[in-house]
């Protein structure tokens, strides 16, 4: 089954607390938390006080998108907030096995991500070190961007890396992800969608969950 991670970015930050807890209820399956220094993408949000305070509030994983510069100077910082995933950007580390090892070794599962220009090969000599692949469908900085078409191909792409290899490496997408889209993404190979604007602007949380998962379980047959 589909799982559907609500980025908060979207969320009403004057309500943080309360959007939370209404994505759990709603059955979305973790939190989603985008971290941006201002310096690797165009846009400042926020840092491990506020998942301190999130991990106090909710019993669903915390997804913790890393879109940061020297990621490495706060994973201690992140790992003690509280965060279950920690992703990295290929992008931004220099030393990316052993920033993805020392996650791991810390008992937090790790993630990779990749930016639309990057290709899916290369993450030839990592994928078997990660728990997930966390596959950029729109630049990242921001909410409410278009999905970029040809991530299809780079999910399809992916998914085929992880079967050659025999992994169980998770495949996540990010951007652009919406109700009309869900079926589509799931069906290259998604196992997890974050959904930011779609799901934290939608009416009704509960039916976005549903109208998701109904709309996934019907593509995949
Ligand atoms: C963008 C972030 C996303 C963002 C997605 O840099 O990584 O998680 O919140 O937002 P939507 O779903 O609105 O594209
Ligand atoms: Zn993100």
């Amino acid at each position: 089954m589909v799982s559907i991670a609500p980025s908060i970015l979207s969320a009403d930050f004057m309500n943080l607390g309360k959007e939370i807890r209404d994505a759990e209820k709603a059955g979305a399956d973790m939190i989603h938390v985008d971290v941006m220094d201002g310096h690797f993408v165009p846009n400042l949000t926020i840092g491990h006080f506020i998942v301190k305070q999130i991990k106090s509030i909710t019993e669903l994983p915390l997804d913790v998108h890393l879109m940061i510069e020297k990621a490495d100077r706060f994973f201690d910082d992140f790992i003690k907030a509280g965060a279950s995933v920690l992703t990295v950007h290929f992008e931004s580390e220099r030393h990316l096995h052993r920033s993805i090892r020392y996650i791991k070794d810390k008992g937090v599962k790790a993630g990779v991500s990749i930016n639309p220009a990057t290709p899916v090969n290369a993450l030839y000599s990592i994928i078997h070190e990660v728990d997930l692949v966390l596959l950029m469908s729109v630049n990242p900085g921001f909410g409410g961007q278009t999905f970029i078409t040809h991530s299809l191909e780079k999910i399809a792409g992916l998914r085929t890396m992880i079967a050659e290899r025999e992994l169980n490496t998770l495949i996540e997408v990010d951007g652009g992800v919406k109700v009309n889209n869900a079926a589509k993404v799931h069906a290259a190979g998604a196992d997890i969608l974050v959904m930011g604007s779609a799901f934290f602007k939608s009416e009704d949380y509960k039916e976005t969950v549903k109208e998701v998962r109904g709309s996934c379980e019907q593509k995949v047959g």
